[in-house]
């Protein structure tokens, strides 16, 4: 009896490593999502469709533990950690058909090691650095279990007032589908099956950024030509990068909210994209239907949602309750929950889960935090931030200077290191600007800290103890910003001053007439008039990850030279908003003299800091553009030539950046579009030339019909450092 049971006990062990019959066969893909779906019950093809929300801790809750083991639990979100995600997958094997459990996770920018949020990301322009940040990323993700982030974040945005800006590429439909791409490569590599790779999430499909008044969760309205034209370039890039997901958008979209959007999902995506990845709802999005007004109750929403495409529910069980009566009532047909019942078991047979269900429980320990990791994350630190000022060359600080100041509750506080949206990260993990400083200078140079005022500095009665500090300083460090909970979701703000009293902090230090430097940390544009007109030097580091802070202390003292570039326009007022570098010409273009022209009385149509600026220690020069041809036709293909000078003292590295504007078409075409960069690292005193080549077909667009056209015509072309100067020239595409 006994070596029966020992036996028995063997051989169900050795089931686990087995891998699962729906494994085993040589079949396609297709053939075994087939061959599962045949045996699948309605009700279990409604359990694949079901996200569940796991507890804060990373580990599922105990009502999900019984619908795994009844195959009623398709994913989850927030469950994570490899003992966890083993627990939870070992309950979803005792199911009868065993299909595993796909687990997803909100890694933004790092799960454990993070990295700039991704509006500082992307203001490195470097494509290559943050590819790689996602395969850091991917590689710690899928070390405790996760097998799917909901990220990329490709939502264009325009309005700073909106707190999401800080989770984007910014408002450049080139650039952030650059952005996408190379984070889409990052997480999912070319194999999903890797253990260090995870699906991507091209998120949130369509047009949220552009929410009215930048109120998060708020209308979207816009003509299908911009919506084509700008908002969903970055998506149709991802999905051309073969991401594995798209979200949808808690928005209305001319009405018709993202979540039941037949156009949006089965026109475009699947229609024309031909897109064959899953579709994921957002938080309650299919519930959300009720609230938006275009479902009555909760059967209405699954249906309305089900039928434009949604193919899973997160959070929400409208599926799962309505599931069956609306089949049954033929408001929903069963080969539209097959359809969605596909998705997501191609999703898992991409992954492997059917050959590996369970992670190594090993490998967090050798994955999280690798030291290799740490470097990266500082590299890419250094590489988003953008020096936006530099008078008399105030920066960077001497190694050799006896006695600073560092002022500010941002420059010291541990849990505002992280962001909105942090991953897993550890704020314990984290290096603050001050420690930085200490690091770099501490051994040699005396350091008084002094914050000023709390984080919220809602009361200036500490301000003299900061002042004093400062007065009796060689140089000072004021460290002012945000704090983490005032961007990301449901944080719009009516204003982007600086909060608080920070800026009346920062007049009384200048008071005193001694050296400073200002250093932001924020998740948005700020309107930060006052420093741009009076402070000699504004050093924008965005909020910027575990090692943030020594990566600061390397560019304030020279270790490091900043290179960043904006990928989002600073406005001088809310007024202005939005406010962005591609602009349209209107009929009366603005002339200063000329009332009748499009301006404001108040206040210059310019911004207080253009996309694409960012200036260097050293000095660059631009100089003999040139051009392959002055005339291409619209297959064609068109080089251009420029020389690029590193004209001061110390090695940089410079963005040299590509504009064009069709002068004449069909319909009115934005001043300037950015569609070409180069980021070029150059040593003190070196020259050299860089191409940077256009395929006519990229300079198309969406036409008053819709439909993405290429126009003879003539275009200038402007060649610079950021987008409000450099060399001109012009060109034409020729032909019918
Ligand atoms: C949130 C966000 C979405 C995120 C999801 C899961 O509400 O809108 O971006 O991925 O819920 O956390």
């Amino acid at each position: 009896m006994k070596r029966a049971f020992t036996l028995l006990i063997f051989l169900s062990f050795l089931l686990f490593l087995v891998p699962s019959i729906h494994a085993q066969s040589n079949l396609s893909t297709e053939a075994k999502i087939n061959k599962l779906l045949a045996q699948m019950t309605l009700v279990e093809k409604l359990g694949q469709l079901q996200q569940l929300d796991g507890d804060y801790q990373g580990n599922a809750r105990p009502e999900q533990f019984d619908l795994a083991r009844i195959g009623l639990l398709g994913s989850t979100l927030n469950v994570r950690g490899a003992k966890y995600t083993n627990d939870l997958q070992r309950a979803a094997l005792e199911s009868r058909l065993k299909i595993p459990i796909l687990f997803g996770f909100d890694v933004i920018h790092g799960y454990r090691t993070l990295f700039p949020i991704p509006l500082g990301m992307t203001a490195s322009w470097d494509a290559a650095m943050v590819e790689n940040s996602s395969s850091i990323a991917a590689a710690e993700a899928r070390s405790v279990g996760l097998h799917w982030t909901f990220a990329p974040m490709v939502d264009i945005a325009r309005d700073p007032r909106w707190g999401r800006i800080m989770e984007g590429a910014g408002e450049d439909a080139f650039l952030g589908s650059i952005m996408a791409v190379a984070q889409v490569r990052g997480f999912q590599g070319t194999d999903l099956k890797r253990q260090d790779k995870i699906m991507a999430c091209a998120k949130h499909f369509a047009a949220y950024g552009a929410a009215e008044g930048g109120r998060d969760y708020n209308t979207v309205d816009m003509s299908e030509r911009t919506l084509r034209g700008v908002y969903l370039v970055p998506f149709k890039a991802a999905k051309e990068a073969g991401i594995g997901s798209f979200m949808t958008a808690f928005d209305d979209l001319n009405g018709l909210p993202s979540t039941a959007n037949p156009f949006l999902l089965r026109q475009i995506l699947r229609g024309e994209w031909k897109f064959d990845g899953l579709v994921v709802s957002d938080y309650t999005s299919v519930k959300e239907l009720i609230a938006h007004g275009v479902a009555a109750d909760e059967k209405e929403a699954a249906m309305l949602a089900l039928n434009a495409g949604t193919d899973i529910e997160m959070v929400s069980r409208t599926y799962g309750q309505n599931g069956v009566e609306l089949v049954k009532s033929g408001k929903v047909l069963i080969k539209t929950i097959d359809g969605a019942v596909r998705n997501v078991l191609r999703a898992k047979f991409r992954l492997g889960l059917f050959e590996k269900p369970f992670v190594d429980e090993n490998l967090e320990k050798t994955t999280l935090k690798k030291p290799e990791f740490m470097q990266a994350a500082r590299d890419a630190a250094v590489k988003s931030f953008v020096l936006l000022k530099n008078e008399h060359e105030t920066l960077p600080i001497s190694k050799n200077v006896k006695n600073i100041a560092v002022i500010g509750a941002l420059a010291d506080d541990k849990a505002n290191t992280l962001d909105w949206w942090a991953g897993d990260a550890k704020a314990e993990d984290s290096v603050t600007i001050l420690e930085g400083i200490k690091q770099k200078v501490g051994g040699r140079t005396k350091i008084r800290y002094e914050k000023g005022c709390e984080l919220l500095c809602d009361s200036d009665k500490d301000f003299d103890k900061a002042v004093d500090a400062a007065r009796d300083a060689d140089f000072t460090i004021i460290v002012v910003g945000e704090t983490r909970d005032i961007s990301g979701e449901a944080a719009s703000r009516s204003n982007i001053d600086l909060p608080g009293k920070q800026l009346d902090l920062i007049k009384a230090i200048h008071a005193k007439g001694k050296p400073y430097a200002v250093v932001l940390k924020n998740g948005r544009p700020l309107t930060i008039n006052w420093l741009a007109e009076n402070s000699p030097a504004i050093l924008e580091t965005w909020h910027s990850g575990t090692m943030g802070g020594p990566a600061v202390a390397d560019v304030l003292f020279g270790d490091a030279n900043p290179s960043g570039k904006l990928p989002i326009t600073f406005p001088r007022s809310v007024g202005q908003i939005p406010i962005y570098y591609a602009a349209m010409p209107t009929g009366r273009p603005l002339e200063t003299e000329n009332r009748y022209t499009s301006k404001y009385l108040d206040t210059p149509n310019t911004p207080l800091y253009p996309f694409g600026f960012g200036l260097s220690y050293t000095t660059f020069k631009l100089s003999n553009l040139r051009l392959s041809s002055q005339n291409i036709p619209k297959t064609g293909k068109i080089r251009f030539n420029v020389d690029i000078e590193n004209t001061g003292s110390r090695d940089g590295t410079e963005v040299v950046q590509l504009y064009i504007h069709d002068l004449v078409a069909s319909v009115s075409r934005p001043v300037k579009e950015l569609k070409g960069l180069h980021r070029v690292l150059l040593k003190a005193g070196k020259k050299q030339t860089i191409e940077i080549s256009l395929d006519a077909k990229d300079l198309g667009f969406y036409n008053a019909a819709n439909q993405y056209v290429v126009e003879p015509g003539k275009f200038d072309v402007m060649v610079g450092t950021n987008s409000t100067d450099g060399l001109r020239d012009s060109f034409s595409i020729i032909g019918n």
